[in-house]
């Protein structure tokens, strides 16, 4: 019914087919009207690159670096609530898929599968995102679970104080598990293999909230649970008490503004991703990719800069990493492999990346990803 996936577009439309609406749109949303979801992904279509020609472009590489650890290629998993409900037993599965791959997982606070259950399936150390909570017994058992796992940075997120509104969510009546309304059953039912995969695991819900964090009204709705818990007041002091706290590699994921790139410098962190929670938060912020150069000319010297948003091809990453960015990550693009075909998927995804960013590299006249700047861009003038 499908040919072999080619790009991620592919995918996406694979995962359209096998996964409920309520969670696809879940995947495939940004906030209100959407124009930063679309924005990130269009502005790096307005990046041009420079041809170039009779360069030697044999043995290439994109081994690189991010915070210090080795990565095949400039590309970590970003976190992403309810991964485990594109697929049964998702976040587990995608972290295998990175691991094989040689990239950095990052698990979500908000995640299906629990830091525990990555960890016994995993071999390598992976990374762990935090949310911070009102209730601070709280945060500080979910960082010391993440050091007990052996997770080698915290992924602290700035950008979600409050959850930004996204209308499908609403029209959809997203829940974890979904509830058995005539809605719920039939858009499930209409999805057997999805069904029948999420039937033979036990993990179903908010693996590393159930029994960990106090009782709230309702856990199923990861709306109704942000709004209760999440600490609205969350400041610059409070990354000062998690780094102390964490004592590892820090990265502080949210960052969007020149000013506040600044400040972020001044903590101590390793890195910043510069992210606007893939359109998701506050609808009408510029995009990630426009906004990487300036963050990069304020602090680039000082700290390590990532960046995550719209990107859903090899060329991206290269754009991205020409543009300052030490390392990027994928949410949807790996949220789509996943969805269509669980670790196979999210293996694919990352092999259609790789090719990609490969022979786009080869075909700038560059044979290694660590020559790339922003002599690449090309200017369009015309
Ligand atoms: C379905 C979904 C769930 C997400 N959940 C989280 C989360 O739990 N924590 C977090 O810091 N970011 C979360 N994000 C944001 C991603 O980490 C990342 O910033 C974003 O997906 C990057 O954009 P892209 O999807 O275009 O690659 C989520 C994104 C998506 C699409």
């Amino acid at each position: 019914m499908f040919s072999e996936p080619l790009t991620i577009a592919d995918l996406k439309k694979r995962a359209k087919w096998r996964v409920p609406k309520m969670f696809y749109d879940y995947a495939d949303s940004g906030a209100w009207t959407e124009s930063t979801y679309r924005a990130n992904e269009a502005d790096f279509a307005k990046i041009h690159l420079r041809q170039r020609v009779l360069v030697d472009m044999s043995n290439r590489s994109l081994a690189s670096t991010m915070i210090g650890e080795n990565v095949s290629m400039p590309v970590a998993l970003a976190p992403t609530g309810l991964c485990g409900m594109q697929h049964a037993d998702g976040e587990i599965l995608a972290a295998q898929a990175a691991e094989e791959a040689g990239v950095p997982f990052t698990l979500s606070t908000m995640s299906v599968c629990s830091i525990e259950d990555v960890a016994e399936h995993t071999t390598k150390p992976f990374w762990f995102q935090l949310y911070v909570m009102k209730d601070r017994g709280f945060v500080e058992s979910l960082i010391g679970r993440a050091k007990a796992a052996g997770c080698s940075a915290l992924v602290l997120t700035l950008d979600l104080q409050i959850l930004g509104q996204r209308h499908k969510d609403l029209v959809n009546g997203l829940s974890t598990p979904p509830k058995f309304t005539p809605k719920h059953v039939w858009q499930v039912g209409t999805r057997p293999f999805w069904a029948l995969d999420m039937l033979q695991t036990k993990r179903r819900s908010f693996r590393n909230i159930v029994g960990h964090a106090p009782a709230s009204s309702d856990l199923s709705s990861l709306a109704v649970w942000t709004a209760e818990q999440f600490d609205t007041r969350l400041s610059w002091t409070d990354v000062e008490w998690i780094r102390e706290r964490w004592g590892g590699k820090l990265i502080l994921k949210g960052v969007l503004d020149t000013e506040d790139a600044a400040m972020a410098a001044k903590t101590g962190a390793d890195a910043i991703i510069v992210s606007n929670h893939g359109g998701r938060q506050l609808d009408g912020a510029l995009s990630s990719i426009s906004m990487l150069p300036k963050i990069v000319d304020e602090v680039g010297g000082e700290i390590e800069i990532h960046m995550d948003g719209g990107i859903r091809s090899g060329q991206d990453i290269l754009k991205a990493r020409a543009l300052g960015a030490r390392g990027t990550y994928i949410g949807r693009p790996y949220l789509y492999g996943l969805g269509a075909m669980g670790k196979k998927g999210v293996t694919r995804a990352l092999e259609i990346l790789r090719k990609e960013l490969d022979v786009t590299m080869a075909l700038c006249g560059k044979r290694d990803i660590e020559e790339i700047d922003r002599s690449i861009i090309a200017k369009v003038d015309f």
